[in-house]
């Protein structure tokens, strides 16, 4: 009896203390405990539920994924029904917008919500005292499926709601959807099983969440965030929208974090402006902006129409997608040697640009989507991105459509063109007798983020090389003033500035110039790993592919191109001449190797611009330091991108120093000045 009670109670706290983890983790984004921690709590549970089998809830952290798939979707019937929301597309829709709402209300400024417009599926989740007992999608609005089996496996959706004051009956309506980087590894997983890739994260977040077998969503990266309210107790009243979301996320609902407050048409066209910069950078896709009425009695006042409430409208991005013809395909050789094929469109107004090219990627590409010269394609162009053709439109498909092959000769210097086993990519075998290949390089080598020869772009670069001025990237310093001045469209002003700056670029980094070098896979993190690993350019130089592998970020494919560059002799040679040429470096740090930040913890948080978090990581790492998820008394450092939220306030509680991106730049150059130890 006594050993029952003290099991039961271990349960029952092992559960609280899971539901908190996942609290921190899934709605405050700020993870309060190491994974592997996290793990053991649930395997306790796990273990313990398995020799007490009495004592499983339907509620345990445990039970997300049922035993058996479904035959057939039960239908829900939505009491509060589930309404859509109307659409604007102007700055000036909003302004009407607001103008009939002020008139309405005669009130003169509106508060409002401004929302994300989540680019994923309605789903309504029901709560009895505090349990998830339904999940139903939208359907029609009056009635849709039951999908609780499914809704069961997400695993940011509390099972079972914390905190007090929860209202017997509360149903949550939300959105749920697959973040971008969890979508494309799903289609990566998927092309390499040999199934279809889905179109966008939001085909993937609807057919994840329309399976009948639970398992199978399980494995889906789906999460959500909730925005509104369905049926609730009679009881519960909330005077306005924001604050409900702010009880809605105590009681553990995620809720975007980028919700914001706003007044009037001016409120929400800044709000709109805001988040459209914003959105590539977001790890989600949203198609718009959503403005909310933030008063409930005002909402009350304003009512609905048709399906859609008066009080809350969308406003629209620009679309992504459309539709086009292809006209060509082109062969581009790029530095590397890849052939891309490139798609030459009917120019098409895409996402606020006009686009004349996409990108088909390789032959794999071509073929799997079976794209022909003459079809019509869906483009996609999101951001900054390369625009991408998504899929052909076959219906309008007719015979004139002629299919398309890579060349086996390279179309620039006529070498053969080999393909990698296992590789999609096919290549020419010029290196750098190639002379796209060769020009590439110089492009690459004289780029911001590379040597930083201002002045120097694309288009020079493609002069000189024409005018036989430079074959590679050792010429560039011996080019003669004498000789740019006979050139056309070059005053002598601009030759001059050119000069100085080809001069001033020879004070260098190691990593900088390892990355100029423009060696396949070895990106700025890399080569600023190798750089900080090795200290010195003949020490890489020297290393073999185990030693290599050493460093953090870099693998054996890594490892291999690395071996390879250095083991041909024209490289070493052309690296010899810029050397010669005065091209220079700081000596290597005394201490080198992976140990100048040993014994040193840090917490990277919020946006950084020029790093991944992963790269960031990696840098760290590379030199020694040790990269953790929460901010301790242990943490020596915080590194705050943009919107650092919780961790770096918790910095400032603990009194851990906060690093911006800048300062963080500056320790990966002179790490030695950042050593300090906790006790002193
Ligand atoms: S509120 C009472 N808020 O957009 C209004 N909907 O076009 C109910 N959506 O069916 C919806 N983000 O799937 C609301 N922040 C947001 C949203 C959002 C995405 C979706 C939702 C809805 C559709 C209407």
């Amino acid at each position: 009896m006594q050993k029952t009670k003290s099991v039961s109670q271990r349960i029952d706290a092992l559960r609280k203390e899971i539901r908190e983890h996942n609290f921190h983790y899934y709605v405050e984004d700020d993870p309060d405990i190491p994974d592997v921690e996290y793990d053991r709590l649930l395997r306790e549970l796990e273990n313990l539920e398995v020799e007490n089998p009495g004592l499983i809830t339907i509620d345990s952290p445990t039970q997300r994924v049922g035993a058996e798939p479904l035959k057939v979707f039960s239908q829900v019937t939505h009491r509060v029904p589930m309404l859509s929301l109307s659409n604007a597309f102007s700055k000036e829709e909003i302004e009407t917008f607001d103008h009939r709402i002020r008139e309405n209300l005669e009130a003169d400024e509106i508060e409002y919500a401004g929302e994300p417009k989540l680019d994923g599926l309605a789903i309504s989740l029901r709560y009895e005292n505090g349990e998830l007992v339904q999940g139903a999608t939208r359907g029609d609005g009056a009635t849709g499926e039951n999908v609780t089996h499914n809704v069961r496996t997400i695993k940011s959706i509390p099972l079972k709601l914390r905190g007090t004051n929860i209202p017997p009956l509360l149903e949550v309506r939300g959105e749920i959807f697959m973040p971008k980087k969890g979508f494309d590894d799903l289609n990566t997983r998927q092309q390499k099983m040999g199934e279809k890739a889905f179109a966008n994260p939001r085909n993937a977040a609807a057919g994840s969440l329309r399976q009948l077998d639970p398992k199978i969503t399980a494995t889906r990266p789906l999460t959500i965030y909730v925005y509104a309210l369905g049926e609730v107790s009679e009881s519960f009243h909330f005077d306005d929208h924001f604050s409900l979301l702010q009880q809605l996320k105590k009681w553990g609902l995620p809720v975007c974090s980028e919700i914001q407050l706003v007044k009037g048409a001016s409120g929400c066209q800044k709000y709109y402006e805001y988040l459209g910069e914003k959105r590539n950078g977001l790890p989600y896709e949203i198609d718009g902006v959503v403005f909310k009425v933030n008063n409930y009695k005002q909402q009350q006042r304003m009512g609905f129409v048709a399906k859609a409430p008066r009080w809350a409208i969308a406003h629209k991005f620009p679309a992504q997608e459309e539709m086009t013809i292809i006209e060509g395909i082109d062969v581009q050789v790029g530095r590397t040697g890849a052939l891309t094929p490139v798609a030459r469109l009917k120019p098409v107004f895409v996402g606020g640009v006009t686009v004349t090219n996409a990108t088909l990627h390789n032959q794999d590409e071509i073929d799997r989507k079976d794209i022909r010269i003459g079809d019509t394609v869906i483009v996609r162009r999101a951001g900054d991105v390369i625009p991408q053709v998504v899929k052909v439109v076959l219906s309008k498909r007719d015979d004139k459509t002629k299919e398309f092959r890579l060349p086996q000769k390279c179309p620039v210097c006529d070498s053969d063109v080999f393909k990698d086993e296992g590789e999609a990519v096919n290549r020419c075998s010029g290196g750098l007798y190639c002379g796209a290949q060769q020009k590439e390089a110089i492009k690459h080598y004289a780029s911001r983020k590379a040597m930083d020869i201002d002045g120097l772009g694309d288009k020079l670069v493609e002069q000189f090389f024409e005018e036989k001025l430079i074959e590679n990237i050792a010429d560039l310093y011996k080019l003669e003033r004498d000789d740019l001045v006979k050139l056309e469209r070059m005053g002598e002003k601009s030759v001059d500035n050119l000069l100085v700056a080809i001069n001033k670029s020879k004070e260098t980094t190691l990593s900088r110039f390892l990355y100029s070098l423009g060696i396949r896979e070895v990106g700025e993190a890399t080569a600023m790993a190798l750089a900080n690993y090795f200290g010195s350019l003949d020490e890489v130089k020297k290393a073999d592919a185990e030693t290599l592998q050493k460093v953090p970020d870099v693998g054996p494919i890594v490892a291999n191109h690395l071996a390879h560059f250095f083991s041909q002799s024209h490289n070493v040679e052309v690296i010899e001449k810029i050397i010669e040429a005065g091209v220079h470096w700081p000596k290597p740090l005394a201490k080198t190797g992976a140990q100048v930040l040993d014994k040193m913890t840090f917490v990277i948080t919020g946006t950084l611009v020029s790093f991944s978090r992963s790269e960031a990581k990696a840098q760290l790492q590379a030199l020694g330091a040790k990269v953790t998820g929460s901010v301790s008394k242990n943490t020596n450092y915080v590194i705050a991108g943009a919107d650092p939220g919780s961790k770096a306030d918790k910095a400032d509680k603990l009194g851990v120093k906060v690093l911006s991106e800048d300062d963080f730049n500056h320790l990966l150059q002179a790490p030695q000045e950042y050593l300090v130890s906790l006790d002193g």
